[in-house]
Parts: C-alpha cells; sequence; structure tokens
C-alpha cells in the first residue's frame, strides 16, 4: 500500500461511521452473496398491520368508558413494542402478537392479538389471553403486569417476559410466563427471585428461549431462556430444568455513553441502556453455539459460548466471572435495537442511520464489508423495536417479522395521530439475503 493509500484510508476510517455507512448506499460489496444486487431505496415493504395509535378493544362498551374515566386507558399513552407470529401447524390462519408495555399508566393491557376489525387508528387489538389477566393493573400477580417482548418457539409455545413494574413500582416480581398457542392454556410459570433482579432499577425487556431439543424428534423441555434487563444493564440465564436463574452483568454487558444519543430521522433521545437484543446461534451448523447480544446503548457486537453461559459455576464471581470468554465480534458505528438469526445463521437487526435492515452471516468477520444493507425505507423502518424470524410450517420458508414504532417522535412528543406512526411488516429472509429487498 502506497503512502497515499493509507493516508486515505485512515481518513475514511475516522470520518465513519456517516461516511461509510453512506458509502454502503452507493457501493455495496458483492462478496457476502453472491446473488446480491442493492436494492432500489425506499422499495415498499410489505406492510402487514398499520396503526395511527394502538386501537384497543374492551369487553364492552361500558368497560371502556369506565378505564377512560379512570384513568386506566389513557389513548395517548401506549407504545407497541414487539411482534410475534404463530402459523398453527394445521394450516390455521396465522395469529400475530404484539406488546403494549406499561411504561406508564393508560395502557388497558400489554400482550394482545391482532384481530381483522378495522376502526379509526387501525386494526382493533385484544387483550391476550385474556382482558381479565392484565385488568388488575399490577394487584394481581397472577395475572400479567407488563410485558415488553415474547418468544414464540418452534414448539408453539410463546414465552412472555413480565418485567411486573409500572414506572418503575415493582408490583409483582419480574416473571416468565408460557402459554401453548393450540390450546391457549397457561404451561408454565417461573418467578425470578430476588437476586436475579434489582427492585426500581430492572426492567425486563426481551427474551430468547432456546429450545434444545426441538420437534420433531425432541420433546420441548431442554430450554434454557435468556433475559435482556437493560436498566440494570445484565442478562439473566434462567435454566428450565433445573428451575434456577442467574445474572450476567461486567463490563460486556453495560452502555457505552459515547452512544447514549439515539438519532433516527432528525430527533433524537437519550439513553444509557445495557443488554436488549439476545439471539443464539441456530443448532446444526455445526459451531460451538452462542449467544450474541449487544446492549441498544452500544456499537458492539458480542458473544458468549453456550456451554459457559449455561452454567452456574462459571458467573460466582461478579463482574470477574468468565471475562475471557466474551468475544467482541465488532463494531457498528452505529445503533440497532433488537436482532434475530436465521437457521442457516444470518443476522438480522434494524438500524438507525441509514434507517434499514442490516444483515450479516455469522461466519464471517463482523465489519464493514460483511455487514450489509438489505433493505432500506427511512419513512417505514423508523425504529425496529420488535424482529422475529417465523419459518411458515406450509413451506418451510423462513420470514422476518418487524415492527416499527418510531419511539424517537414519543420522546420528543412529536407523534402526530394523523399519521401512521407504527407498523408490523414481513420480509422474505432468502429474498432479502438475495438482494431482492422486502417484497
Ligand atoms: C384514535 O387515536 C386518537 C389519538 O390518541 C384518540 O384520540 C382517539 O380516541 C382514537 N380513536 C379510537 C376509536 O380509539
Ligand atoms: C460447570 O463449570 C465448572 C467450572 O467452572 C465445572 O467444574 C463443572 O464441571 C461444570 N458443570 C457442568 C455441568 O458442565
Amino acid at each position: 500500500m502506497t503512502r497515499k493509500m493509507l493516508i486515505l484510508a485512515l481518513a475514511v476510517w475516522i470520518a465513519c461511521p456517516s461516511l461509510c455507512l453512506a458509502q454502503y448506499h452507493i457501493n455495496p460489496p458483492k462478496t457476502l452473496f453472491p446473488d446480491f444486487r442493492f436494492p432500489s431505496d425506499h422499495k415498499d415493504t410489505p406492510i402487514v398491520f398499520e396503526w395511527r395509535n394502538l386501537q384497543y378493544g374492551f369487553p364492552s362498551e361500558q368497560e371502556r368508558e369506565q378505564v377512560l374515566r379512570n384513568g386506566r386507558y389513557n389513548p395517548d399513552s401506549p407504545i407497541p413494542i414487539d411482534i410475534d407470529v404463530y402459523y398453527p401447524p394445521n394450516g390455521g390462519a396465522p395469529r400475530h402478537f404484539v406488546t403494549s408495555p406499561r411504561f406508564g399508566q393508560g395502557v388497558p393491557f400489554s400482550l394482545a392479538y391482532v384481530t381483522n376489525v378495522q376502526r379509526e387508528n387501525g386494526s382493533e387489538i385484544q387483550a391476550y389471553p385474556s382482558y381479565q389477566w392484565h385488568s388488575s393493573h399490577g394487584a394481581n400477580c397472577d395475572g400479567l403486569t407488563s410485558v415488553y417482548r415474547v418468544h414464540i418457539d418452534a414448539c408453539g409455545q410463546m414465552w412472555v417476559l413480565d418485567s411486573g413494574e409500572i414506572e418503575f413500582v415493582q408490583h409483582c416480581a419480574p416473571q416468565v410466563v408460557v402459554f401453548d398457542l393450540a390450546t391457549d392454556q397457561l404451561i408454565h410459570r417461573y418467578r425470578l427471585p430476588e437476586t436475579s433482579y434489582k427492585a426500581k432499577v430492572s426492567r425486563f425487556v426481551n427474551i430468547f428461549a432456546d429450545i434444545r431439543d426441538p420437534p420433531p424428534s425432541g420433546q420441548c423441555k431442554d430450554v434454557f431462556a435468556y433475559l435482556a434487563d437493560p436498566t440494570s444493564k445484565a442478562i439473566v440465564v434462567y435454566d428450565v430444568v433445573g428451575q434456577s436463574s442467574w445474572r450476567i452483568e461486567n463490563k460486556f454487558t453495560y452502555p457505552d455513553a459515547r452512544f447514549g444519543t439515539h438519532t433516527v430521522a432528525g430527533e433524537s433521545f437519550e439513553l444509557l441502556d445495557g443488554p436488549l437484543a439476545l439471539a443464539v446461534t441456530p443448532l446444526g451448523l455445526g459451531l460451538r453455539r452462542h449467544l450474541i447480544f449487544h446492549a441498544l446503548t452500544n456499537e458492539l457486537e458480542l458473544a458468549i459460548p453456550l456451554d459457559v453461559l449455561n452454567n452456574a459455576t462459571n458467573w460466582q464471581k461478579g463482574f470477574s466471572s468468565s471475562l475471557s470468554d466474551f468475544i467482541t465480534l465488532g463494531k457498528r458505528g452505529i445503533q440497532c435495537a433488537t436482532h434475530a438469526i436465521s437457521r442457516r445463521g444470518f443476522w438480522f437487526c434494524g438500524f438507525l442511520e441509514p434507517i434499514g435492515i442490516f444483515g450479516w452471516d455469522i461466519r464471517r468477520p463482523y465489519n464493514r464489508e460483511n455487514v450489509q444493507p438489505l433493505a432500506l425505507n427511512p419513512v417505514t423502518l423508523q425504529f425496529v423495536s420488535g424482529m422475529k424470524i417465523v419459518r411458515r410450517p406450509a413451506d418451510g420458508q423462513e420470514e422476518l417479522w418487524l415492527l416499527s414504532d418510531r419511539l424517537q417522535k414519543i420522546f420528543a412528543g412529536t407523534i402526530d395521530y394523523r399519521e401512521i406512526n407504527y407498523r408490523v411488516m414481513r420480509c422474505d429472509v432468502d429474498g432479502l439475503l438475495q438482494g431482492r429487498g422486502c417484497f
């Protein structure tokens, strides 16, 4: 390399991320996916649901009027966060679940399914599994207090993470609640012991359940669930068979203050959040398995081997436990919220800038060459807060499901309920990887 080239390379590096990420628009590298063609900008993503505002359905008109009067429903308070989809194995109609946590008062229920009923603000949502599970607003800890995210596994079970708090008042212990989606019955509940969370500090926002004995041969019993607690800056491991849980909190689970300002489409908000995104590398790739994770307020993508994570003995030394087992995969130069990994080992995340879905092959170095934009849309993809990969039973194809919620407008108080603010979208995973964008 000549001296001139070296200086140029250095200048490009220093000017990152804005310049380098901008280059993705012009000159996407062709090395990652042989069939890759850069998608034309602003290609319409296939929107499955959209809302001006979340449209709650109630058991009766009297109930709606009563909760509006007593403050337990304030239409300007709820924000949707997550989406997950269940395809019944017998070919029945898919069911779509959304969450709207109780950030504040005024959220009538925080886990819902989307109905076909169209109302003024969009598709009506109904409480899941029932209105009664939510209506005590923290008084009944056998119900659900506040759900941020859920995870539907390959066995038709929905893992629900209930933070147990409303506006940092810990009404109930955080809990993991599992429903069988074929029967809508409660099949499992685990209340976190006090050693696994910090009351008034913790806020559990994400769950990934790793089924180690999946169908068709497995029994769906050998499970470790990983829980993200960004405000106490920890990951909690829940050993379902062993009925125990432990916290992982160290320098790798902390936010990086340099990424504390989160800017989306010209509006910014401040957060100092720890772990948010969680996904495990798939079974069957022949590689040592890892949890891949990152903090919202950080550019680092990190991994920890599951065999280390899943052994409580490795975590008895607090901050200094097992530090040498953490792997820094690479840096993004920008924040992205939740992520998902396909069964063939491709990672997806919604970047804050440029606003779009980026992909990475987990077998390659995590760097600017290999982390590529797959679908960009500065309007519909503003803050992708929920992201799941769902396998369609009919043909075995994988779909990437997203929920975008323009979180920056909520922080800034600039949300305009005359516009579409919340969207649920579906992309074809193979199509994205082949450079066809999202059809
Ligand atoms: C639609 O949302 C607006 C803004 O929050 C609210 O004032 C209105 O009552 C909602 N409409 C219905 C039918 O819920
Ligand atoms: C857990 O890790 C400890 C050492 O950290 C080791 O002695 C023990 O055998 C491990 N347990 C299992 C079940 O692998």
